[in-house]
């Protein structure tokens, strides 16, 4: 009888942007323990996420939550075999507390250490728990910083294939929100307040760059809003104030149906350029129900259907989870970073 092989146990470090986030996971699935602290707080009077409190929430929080992430995984430091960090795409001074502190570890316990693109390791969240899935795969990541279309191959070189040319999609929420005077993150609010609206109440602009762009623009329909509320070129009054509730919420809901449609649109766009069998979502606005329900109705309805695969709610936002089950595939694959590694505000 041959021994059990010991699954691999990877620490993956998460701090890009808000959340300071570890996670121990066995064989890029089994989630041992992941715990995320999220900042929420100190961003919503900002209505944004302001980079020097991050970074300093950060400090405060990292060893906490690796020391966290450990223990209630009931491992020992030699029971695991790497640690992986998300060191690009994201905020330089939140990057670097990660990166930081996954080099100390990985130079103290003397184990290798593995660099994570935070926007793969988004894509990585919807899958991470399949056995296959058909190839070739079109990926869409929507979160606070990131719109992209990726066309997917392996784990390893996800090929970018479109991605926005101003804001993010989930940016664009939390912008609106802001207008509309809602809390921080917009983009729950936004689902929240939308159920109450008309997604038809009023035709905001959809803007798709040409028939064949696979690139994304949110700018304008965040402004198209802008005007809706304060008049052509801000010349009104700001008439927020005096909107019922009901007004509010079909703003929301004509907003998140435009966006939720230019979401769709490219998707189906490139899901036909490359011959998609398969189509992942992730990212935070991956969170959003009406984005989830609108691709897989499109999977549905495609001439050859598409098998969809959403990555579950709690990991759709920043987690480590993504970050330690994407290094698995690098691990196996022998790529290493070493003490050089640096964080990187662009992929
Ligand atoms: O992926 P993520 O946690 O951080 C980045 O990598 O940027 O995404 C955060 C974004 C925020 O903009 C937030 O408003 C948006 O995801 N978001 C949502 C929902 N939940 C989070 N947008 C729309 N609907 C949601 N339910
Ligand atoms: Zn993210």
């Amino acid at each position: 009888m041959c021994a059990k092989e010991k699954p691999v146990n990877i620490l993956g470090i998460e701090t890009s942007c808000d959340e300071t986030a570890a996670a121990v996971v066995a064989g890029g699935k089994i989630i041992k323990f992941s715990v995320v602290a999220s900042q929420t707080k100190l961003h919503e009077k900002y209505g944004g996420v302001v980079p020097e409190i991050a970074s300093r929430a950060h400090i405060e929080k990292i060893y906490q939550v690796i020391a966290e992430a450990i223990s209630q995984a009931e491992v020992s430091k030699d029971d695991i075999d790497a640690i992986a960090v998300a060191n690009q795409p994201g905020l330089t001074v939140a990057l670097v507390v990660g990166v930081t502190a996954a080099k100390t570890l990985s130079f103290a316990w003397d184990k290798p250490l593995i660099a994570i693109n935070h926007l793969h390791a988004h894509i990585q969240s919807a899958i991470f728990n399949e056995r296959s899935i058909k190839l070739p795969a079109v990926a869409l990541i929507v979160s606070g910083g990131h719109t992209s279309l990726y066309d997917y191959q392996s784990p390893l070189e996800p090929k970018l294939l479109g991605s926005t040319i101003d804001d993010a999609a989930g940016e664009a929420f939390d912008k609106v929100a802001t207008i509309l005077k809602l809390p921080y993150p917009g983009g729950p609010a936004i689902e929240k307040i939308a159920r109450k609206g008309n997604p038809d109440a009023i035709r905001f602009p959809r803007s798709m760059l040409g028939a064949e762009s696979l690139d994304f623009s949110f700018s304008g329909i965040k402004t198209a809003v802008l005007y809706y509320c304060r008049g052509q070129d801000m010349k009104g009054e700001n008439r927020i104030d005096s909107m019922d509730e009901k007004e509010i919420a079909d703003i929301a809901a004509s907003f998140q149906a435009a966006v939720v449609d230019v979401l769709v649109k490219k998707t189906r766009l490139a899901a036909e350029k490359i011959g998609a069998e398969t189509v992942l979502l992730g990212g935070g606005v991956a969170a959003n129900t009406e984005l989830r329900i609108a691709v897989q109705q499109m999977c549905d309805s495609t001439a050859s259907a598409k098998k969809l695969f959403v990555a579950p709610k709690q990991y759709c936002t920043d987690n480590a989870v993504m970050v330690a089950s994407l290094a698995y595939h690098k691990f196996k694959a022998g790529l290493f970073a070493d003490l050089t590694l640096e964080p990187k505000v662009t992929s």
